[in-house]
């Protein structure tokens, strides 16, 4: 493709000869600058501001320059605008998430603006390649130039971290002070006007809670699933029993015992909320359920793109975790263990906030501790099918398909099931289920 900069004036492209000629005019050097007030590349990209803001600190007392400052300086600005596109891409995703109603077109869009920050996440964690051609030794020679700026007092990282919606309660902080403290007043209402907003964890968590089935009375997808996992739960304590050699029993028994609490803890609403509370889990309990709905039934044409973009929410939270780590890692090799220029342990400091507590959608990763062996899944009730099979919303409301004679819709709608206490019934409930009669 042509570089757009290098296109001629309109009335030269009138017939096919002169567009020969401007072929030919081009390799001869045309120059298409007419006037002094046309629009060219430097003027466009206004690089007269951007390429004359590498001030070298170290120039300051009328020293030489320490050449490795440039390439520092560069570096952070370089990052500064990858951050300013990310934040531009998640105002936009944003702005479609918070809709009423999510169109499944714009599903695709989503993905995309999602995808494109993912790029450049990973571009960014590679630039730290290019800042470590810079040794130890050399960064010694301008450090203390610094004084007290470090990377800690970036605005657009600190809004970054709202808009994907880091918790709050669950930073790690030092000094016993919050980051906010880092800012100059005007940047900290802002970044705590930015706090006040929904993040895109709260967006996602909304849009999840809308999963159509949820409350689809033809399908219950919760009391389903209860059924299926009792009945697996069920097969696997016969397994257990019928086993005769000591040493696998033992071993099958504590994989029966760590299913059934994963089991137990996920259908119990309560234990969820408490844990919620204490920022052990991201999502809603409604919202896990969609989350879990999704994954199962990703084949149906309707949940195709939302199982995409749960996956680009898992990328984003991974790439955002291997930028924290790709810096930190770099820290240790540059400075070790001395303390930070913004006045933190420093490496320390930085190693605490590669955890989990940073994790944004933490419950996706863990999602896979619920899946269950595809002939488990619940299969669709025929309305349900239908329904994920056109197009629609991800609404708030009624479900569209109210089918009461569908076989499932008494079992599903039951609210009473829930994981089958350890007792004969649960396992004479599996023999009928292997049976292949309807529990
Ligand atoms: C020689 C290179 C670098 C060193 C030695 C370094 C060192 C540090 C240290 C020690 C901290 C902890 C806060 C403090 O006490 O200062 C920190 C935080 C930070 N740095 Fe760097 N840094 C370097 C390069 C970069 C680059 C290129 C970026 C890109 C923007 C960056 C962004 C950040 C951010 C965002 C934080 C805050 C992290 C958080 O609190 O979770 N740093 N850096």
């Amino acid at each position: 493709m042509a570089c757009p900069y290098f296109t001629l004036p309109t009335t030269r492209v009138a017939n096919r000869t002169s567009v020969i000629r401007q072929g030919e005019s081009r390799q001869n050097g045309f120059c298409p600058i007419q006037n002094e007030d046309d629009l060219t590349y430097h003027k466009y990209l206004q690089l007269d501001n951007i390429l004359n803001a590498q001030t070298l600190r170290s120039t300051l007392d009328g020293q030489k320059p320490v050449h490795d400052e440039h390439l520092f300086i560069i570096t952070h600005q370089a990052f500064e605008l990858w951050f300013r596109q990310i934040l531009y891409e998640i105002d936009s995703i944003s702005r479609i998430l918070s809709a009423e109603y999510l169109e499944e077109r714009k599903s695709l869009c989503v993905i995309s603006r999602l995808n494109r920050v993912i790029a450049i996440l990973k571009l960014c964690c590679d630039q730290f390649g290019v800042l470590e051609t810079m040794t130890p030794q050399d960064f010694l020679d301008f450090r203390d130039t610094l004084g007290v700026a470090s990377g800690f007092q970036s605005y657009q990282f600190r809004l970054m971290e709202i808009r994907f919606g880091v918790i709050d309660d669950l930073r790690v902080s030092y000094d016993r002070k919050s980051f906010l403290e880092a800012f100059p007043n005007n940047e900290r209402q802002l970044l705590e006007k930015a706090q006040s907003e929904p993040s895109l964890l709260d967006l996602v968590n909304d849009w999840l809670s809308r999963t159509p089935g949820l409350k689809a009375r033809s399908f219950d997808f919760w009391c389903r699933f209860k059924v299926s996992v009792n009945s697996m739960l069920a097969e696997m304590k016969l397994a257990t029993q019928d086993e005769c050699d000591d040493v696998a029993r033992e071993r099958m028994l504590w994989r029966y015992d760590k299913t059934k609490k994963n089991f137990t803890e996920l259908f119990d609403e309560e234990h969820h909320n408490n844990l919620l509370k204490l920022h052990e889990r991201r999502l809603t309990y409604q919202a896990m359920q969609g989350a879990l709905m999704i994954f199962f039934y990703r084949d149906e044409p309707r949940f195709h793109l939302p199982y995409q973009l749960l996956q680009s929410l898992m990328d984003l939270d991974r790439q955002f975790m291997k930028l924290r780590y790709n810096h930190t890692s770099m820290v240790q090799r540059m400075v070790g263990s001395k303390v930070g220029t913004g006045g933190s342990s420093g490496y320390l400091y930085l190693r605490s906030t590669c955890s989990d507590r940073y994790k944004i959608f933490l419950d996706l990763l863990n999602l896979s501790t619920y899946l269950v062996p595809r002939d488990r899944i619940p299969p669709l009730s025929s309305e349900m099918k239908k329904s994920l099979s056109i197009e629609g919303c991800f609404e708030i409301g009624p479900p569209r398909f109210l089918d009461e004679r569908d076989p499932g819709y008494l079992t599903g709608s039951n609210p009473n099931v829930s994981i089958a206490k350890d007792t004969d019934d649960s396992v004479e409930m599996a023999v009928k289920e292997r049976n292949g009669t309807l529990v």
